[in-house]
Formats: structure tokens, C-alpha cells, sequence
């Protein structure tokens, strides 16, 4: 095995993934689209393991077993593809809250992805390696790529064509994102438990289905043109609609902290007062704000004051995954 380190950032979803249409290969009912976040970055070192089994560690310190059985099986489908058994020793390390609702598990896979198939000598293109991000977590095939991406839903039983593209590259737009942490805990019930339920227990499930394309259309339209009230007005409506469908599940999915209505409102105030903001939030109480570039220092600093914010994360548009030398 190479010894290999690689790097990738969180991203996210203006247009959600919510609802797999199949569990086990991480296919997805519907497309999504997504913003590379700059800044939050998670990195997967990988080499050789001693012994008879992989060696998982999550910033510095040994996986819990759910999540070691995870990681093996994801390398696990990168050693059948590469007709290996040796097993791996991998440190993985994120700059941001992980399992919060902040993506963490889209740049791990993506980071770990790229990692696993250069450490084993894997050659894909980028289309393969996205849909091998997608089998660890659904997000992460977007996570490879930098700027704005799509992830192609895809027809085919075996989730071939199920990858993501770029869009436009970071340097397209200059969009101000302002990531208002409210809470740094563990998130009860994860994405993929959440989406499970959301699919079968949602009477509003169809509907989330049906108004879905009109929403990618929309922003894909809006990205092309860098018009923020399109994006953003869109955005915001496709995350409440997500949310709506998963609030009204049996059992109950509401992800939202009384820190996370109070930014929500504190974003509408600050559009009702001229200020162009929008905010989209994943399955999780944390709220990403996207507003003009010019204008981030400022939003970061009036979400900074709502009761309940712990802190805020300035981003952007950020680059795809790199490979990079082991530090
Ligand atoms: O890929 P997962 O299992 O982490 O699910 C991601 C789900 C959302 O973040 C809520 C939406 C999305 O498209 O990223």
C-alpha cells in the first residue's frame, strides 16, 4: 500500500438529498446540488496496518465501533475492486463539529475515497470515484468536486450513472457563507436513519418528491446567473420543505434547536431590513447563511450575536478534494 493523505472540504446542499430509493448502494430518489465549503475541511491519513485488522482513528483517537465498521466497509469496497487484503491504518481529522449536521460525513468519504483508491493503487476517473465516495455517505460524491456540484440521480439498478459534476468552479461566484454553530453534540438521530424514516412514516414525503425538480431547476438556473435572491429564496423553501417532511414523520425528525429558529428569524429580520441573506439547514440544529461576498464580515457578525450561537464559520465557495504528501 501507498502510504497516502488526502483532503476534502464539507459541503452544502441547496437543492437536499433526502430519501434513498436504494439503502444499500446509497441511491437516491431525487438529484441535489451542493456548495464546496471553504474551510471546513476534513483530512484521511492512510498506510499499511501491523496487524490483522484495519486501524481507524477519528482526531487522534480510536473509532467508536459503529464507526470503525463503517470506514472497513467502505475500504472494504475499494479492496475488492483492487483484489487486496491489506488492511489499513487511517487517522481521520475534521476542523469543524463532526456528526452535527455539518456534512462531516461528505468530506470524510470524499477525503477517504480518494485516499483508499490511490492508496491501493485503484485508477478512476472522476465519475468512479465520485460513486465511490456516494457508497460511504450520499453527500460525499458531491464533496469531491470544489465550487457548485450536482449529483446526477442516476436510472441504473446498479448506481453506475449516480455520480456528481461540477457545475461551476469556485471561482464562478463570489457568494459569502456564514456557518452559525449552535450546538457541538452528537446529533440523535443521523441522516441516514432520519432519511429512512422520513421516506416510509412522511405523508409528505410525495409532495417533498414531486416540487423537488422545479427547485434543482431553479438553482441551477440561479447559479448559472450568481443571482443570490433566486438561490437563496429557493434554498431556504427546499430546506423548509425537507424539514417539513421529516417534522411531520412518525416518529417525529425535528432537528431544530430554539438557537436554530432564532437565527432563522434573526436571517429573515436582517432581509426584511434590506440585507440580501438566506439560510438553508441539514439534518442538523447547525444553520448555514448565504449571503454576497461583500457582505459576509457582517453576517457573520450579527449571527455571532443571536442568543444561543456558539460560534460562526466563514466560508465560500471552496476546492475539490486534493491528494496530498502524509504529514
Ligand atoms: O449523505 P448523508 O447521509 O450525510 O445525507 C445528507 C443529507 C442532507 O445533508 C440533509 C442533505 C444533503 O443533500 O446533503
Amino acid at each position: 500500500m501507498t502510504p497516502t493523505s488526502a483532503c476534502a472540504c464539507a459541503n452544502v446542499a441547496l437543492a437536499k438529498y433526502w430519501g434513498k430509493r436504494d439503502e444499500r448502494l446509497n441511491l437516491p430518489w431525487t438529484g441535489s446540488i451542493s456548495v464546496t465549503l471553504a474551510g471546513l475541511e476534513t483530512r484521511v491519513e492512510m498506510r499499511a496496518a501491523a496487524g490483522g485488522d484495519d486501524v481507524i482513528r477519528f482526531d487522534g483517537e480510536p473509532a467508536r465501533p459503529a464507526e470503525a465498521t463503517r470506514v472497513s466497509r467502505f475500504l472494504d469496497l475499494v479492496r475488492l475492486a483492487a483484489r487486496s487484503r491489506e488492511r489499513a491504518e487511517v487517522d481521520v481529522r475534521s476542523n469543524f463539529p463532526v456528526a452535527a449536521g455539518l456534512a462531516s460525513s461528505a468530506s470524510t468519504f470524499a477525503a477517504l475515497a480518494l485516499a483508499a483508491a490511490r492508496a491501493y493503487g485503484l485508477v478512476l476517473n472522476h465519475a468512479a470515484l465520485s460513486a465511490l465516495a456516494r457508497r460511504g455517505s450520499g453527500s460525499a460524491a458531491r464533496s469531491l468536486q470544489g465550487g457548485f456540484v450536482e449529483w446526477l440521480p442516476g436510472t441504473d439498478p446498479d448506481g453506475n450513472d449516480s455520480f456528481a459534476v461540477q457545475l461551476a468552479g469556485p471561482e464562478h461566484w463570489d457568494l459569502g457563507i456564514a456557518v452559525a454553530i449552535t450546538d457541538e453534540g452528537q446529533k440523535k438521530i443521523g441522516s441516514r436513519e432520519g432519511m429512512a424514516i422520513a421516506v416510509k412514516q412522511s405523508p409528505f414525503f410525495r409532495a417533498w418528491l414531486e416540487t423537488h425538480g422545479a427547485d434543482m431547476e431553479a438553482i441551477r438556473r440561479g447559479i448559472g446567473a450568481r443571482d443570490l435572491d433566486l438561490v437563496g429564496e429557493t434554498a431556504e423553501h427546499n430546506c423548509l420543505k425537507m424539514h417539513a417532511a421529516s417534522i411531520a414523520a412518525r416518529p417525529a425528525l425535528l432537528y431544530w434547536t430554539p438557537a436554530t429558529l432564532a437565527v432563522m428569524h434573526r436571517v429573515h429580520a436582517l432581509r426584511d431590513e434590506g440585507l440580501p441573506v438566506y439560510f438553508t439547514i441539514d439534518a442538523g440544529p447547525q444553520v448555514k447563511v448565504l449571503c454576497r461576498g461583500a457582505d459576509r464580515a457582517e453576517v457573520v457578525e450579527q449571527l455571532a450575536r443571536v442568543p444561543g450561537v456558539l460560534r460562526v464559520l466563514p466560508s465560500a465557495p471552496g476546492p475539490g478534494a486534493e491528494v496530498s504528501s502524509p504529514q
